[in-house]
């Protein structure tokens, strides 16, 4: 097994020539090399940006696509995770994009003999969302080193928390984390939102993910966007020249004021926009690896 899994994998010089292919590709550079090779998607969970934006990428690829619909499959039938990928190697696929409820569900994978895009494992990794988050960074401030970015959130449950908090920290990035004590990662830096809001070069904000823990019953919208979320308050006390960001979905009026989501600082649908180059610039490095 191939293909890009987690980003610690990659050295420094290959995600800048990720990113770097990701900004030809969205300034025009020519796209269709990767006609009729076969890709697969397959989202054993929920998605809306990482599924349709690979879908749009492999299409801009000029590349075929089967999209693997779990909930009418064989899963039901006992068939494992091993077992459905080997099928799509079997019949022909070129590539697997895979998302999936368990952390680092691609060690189960190492029997295949195609690459692996991961889109997203558990609490894990979700390294095309780094990228885009990256090649959202880059194209903001033109370099990584020295930036300062809080993480705010749930932190502990956040397979964007844990693949960017590594990979800025790699680029040369301060990187911070805050929201509730209970979703703390330990080992990270923690600090308070308020505290350092004002030194931040990037407020990069996250939605409670009830479905990865149960015991929520107290929690409330409006105490959450009082104590960690980005009011109209906190957005006067930003730097000029920082921006927000957030993986999305959003769950307006919670992590961020509903009217904050297209404000002049806001980079949310940018980097939506972004994940498309970012996507067919990962699926072109592991084609041509292959
Ligand atoms: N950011 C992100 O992964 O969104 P989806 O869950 O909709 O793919």
């Amino acid at each position: 097994m191939k293909g890009i899994v987690n980003l610690s994998d990659l050295s420094l010089e290959e995600i800048n020539d990720i990113l770097d292919e990701a900004i030809a590709f969205k300034n025009g550079k020519e796209v269709n090399y990767h006609y009729q090779k076969v890709i697969a998607n397959l989202f054993f969970e929920p998605s809306t940006r990482t599924h349709y934006s690979f879908d749009m990428a492999e299409g801009n690829l000029g590349c075929r696509i089967q999209n693997f619909e779990a909930i009418n499959s064989s899963l039901k039938k006992g068939e494992t995770l091993y077992d459905t990928c080997k099928l799509f190697e079997s019949i022909g696929c070129d590539c697997l994009v895979i998302r999936h409820t368990d952390d680092d569900y691609y060690k189960q994978l190492t029997g295949l003999n195609i690459p692996i895009i991961n889109a997203g494992d558990g609490k894990g990794n979700h390294p095309s969302q780094s990228l885009l988050d990256l090649m959202t960074i880059k194209e903001e401030f033109g370099h990584f080193e020295g930036l300062k970015c809080v993480i705010v959130g749930d932190i502990l449950h956040s397979r964007v928390a844990h693949s960017n908090y590594n990979v800025m920290q790699r680029l040369g990035m301060e990187v911070y984390t805050a929201g509730p004590l209970e979703y703390k990662q330990e080992g990270y830096n923690f600090v308070d939102f308020d505290e350092v809001i004002e030194d931040m070069d990037i407020v990069m904000l996250l939605r409670i993910q009830h479905e990865r823990h149960a015991g929520d019953e107290k929690f409330s919208k409006e105490n959450y966007h009082r104590i960690y979320g980005l009011s109209h308050e906190r957005y006067e006390r930003m730097k000029d020249s920082a921006i927000i960001m957030h993986p999305a979905p959003v769950n307006r009026d919670v992590e961020i004021s509903d009217d904050l989501v297209e404000s002049e600082k806001s980079r949310i649908f940018t980097q939506m926009h972004n994940g498309v180059f970012v996507r067919m610039a990962m699926i072109h490095k592991v084609l041509e690896d292959e």
